[in-house]
């Protein structure tokens, strides 16, 4: 054990979007728990998540959700050896709950604070978990594809020392993210929300090959990140970005083929049988008979163009970066069809590849804790007037 690194105990609390979450995270690789309170059904109401909302379940959630973890953990507050949080990216105010709440226990417990970067946190996700499997670590650099509903960036990751990660950002969407044209088409087709879990069970019915959908050039175009709406003032991108991503068109080619062949229908009462019996989910035998055959070809068309479109791009970052493995992380990470074409790919080139297991794919706090405990060793602490930061970037461009 490190010197200063008492027994290695790290309490995570994440709030940066609709879940609230807190986990204890033992050294950076063994979660004693881990627990999610997510307000999707809240959402799910208004087909996304709705900011106000959010920040008044984080405030309801943080202390039961907090109290939950360290229970679960089996261990009081006074051996924590300190707290992380998520400081962005993420929405201004649901962030604000968990810093605030974070920093009082910090004060309180006189443990020291550690801001965590949430994209960060979903690499560590993957990382943790390899650890805890005691498998040899992966070989460096890394390339790393975080695709969620907020984000798609490709990062390279090196470790300087023991306790520092170096990001660079290789690769980011220039729209909306992959997760986000999911839950779009979901709700353009009647579906339910969030979209992704409904598209990957639905596609498994439907033809990949029906419908063509191309991907074409991206021209640099404003720049936006976090999980925050198009923000006309951003920075334009950075030029000659070649691994960057676009899936606004595909969803406005969903549309239009829905307008063409006349499917509004067909949606509208499926959307309508739907909201008449909530016990359906994704995976219930009742949920891909409420789609014609024409439905299940177009769902899987465009999974089968969004997945190629992420893997093309990223290995061929990997492969331009000279990275020695991949990994995947994100809630889109815990597609099925991804996993296995990633798989394979990496298999065909002899790359090494790694997801986190599902319940960590989504946004979760053991991750936070994983990812603070290389800050913790270097003793890289927040200052005591840290605030959130809804378009917090990860590493250089
Ligand atoms: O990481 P996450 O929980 O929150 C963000 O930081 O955004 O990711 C949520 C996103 C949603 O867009 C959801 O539709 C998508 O991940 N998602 C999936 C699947 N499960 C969740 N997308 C595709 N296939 C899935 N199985
Ligand atoms: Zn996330």
């Amino acid at each position: 054990m490190h010197d200063s690194s008492g027994t290695g105990l790290i309490l995570g609390i994440e709030s940066s979007c609709d879940e609230t979450a807190a986990a204890v995270v033992r050294s950076g690789s063994a979660a004693l728990s881990n627990v999610v309170a997510s307000q999707m059904a809240l959402h799910a109401n208004y087909g996304g998540v709705v900011p106000e909302l959010a920040s008044r379940e984080h405030l309801r959630n943080i202390v039961p959700v907090v109290r939950e973890a360290m229970s679960q953990a089996g261990i009081a507050f006074a051996d924590l050896d300190a707290i992380a949080v998520t400081e962005g990216p993420g929405l201004a105010g649901a962030l604000l709950v968990g810093i605030t709440y974070a920093k009082a226990l910090s004060f309180g417990l006189d443990k020291p604070l550690i801001g965590v970067n949430h994209l960060e946190g979903h690499i560590h996700a993957v990382l943790m978990e390899a650890r805890q499997r005691a498998e040899a670590p992966m070989e460096l650099p890394l390339l790393a594809l975080v695709v969620s509903g907020g984000h798609t960036h490709l990062y390279l990751a090196k470790q300087g020392s023991e306790s520092t990660w170096s990001y660079r950002n290789v690769g980011r969407t220039v729209d909306d993210a992959a997760g986000e044209a999911y839950d779009k088409v979901a709700k353009l087709l009647g579906l339910g929300y969030p979209g992704g879990p409904w598209i990957d069970a639905l596609a498994t019915h439907g033809n990949p090959r029906a419908v063509p959908f191309q991907f074409g050039h991206i021209k640099p175009r404003p720049y936006r990140e976090g999980i925050s709406f198009p923000n006309k003032k951003a920075p334009p991108a950075a030029t000659g970005a070649t691994f960057d991503f676009s899936f606004s068109g595909i969803k406005t080619a969903v549309l239009r083929y829905v307008e063409t062949n006349h499917m509004r229908q067909s949606i509208e009462a499926r959307r309508a049988a739907l909201a008449a019996d909530l016990a359906i989910k994704p995976r219930s035998p009742e949920a891909a008979p409420l789609c014609d055959q024409q439905t299940l070809d177009l769902l899987a068309s465009f999974q089968y163009a969004v997945v190629g479109n992420l893997l093309r791009q990223t290995f061929a970052a990997a492969e331009s970066f000279g990275a020695r493995g991949i990994v995947v992380s994100g809630g889109v990470a815990a597609n099925s069809e991804l996993r296995r074409r990633f798989q394979a790919e990496a298999d065909r080139r002899g790359l090494p590849i790694a997801f986190p297991s599902l319940a960590l794919s989504t946004d979760n706090a053991a991750m936070i804790a994983a990812a603070a405990w290389p800050k913790f060793l270097a003793r890289d602490f927040a200052p005591a007037d840290l605030g959130p930061t809804p378009q917090l970037r990860l590493g250089e461009r």
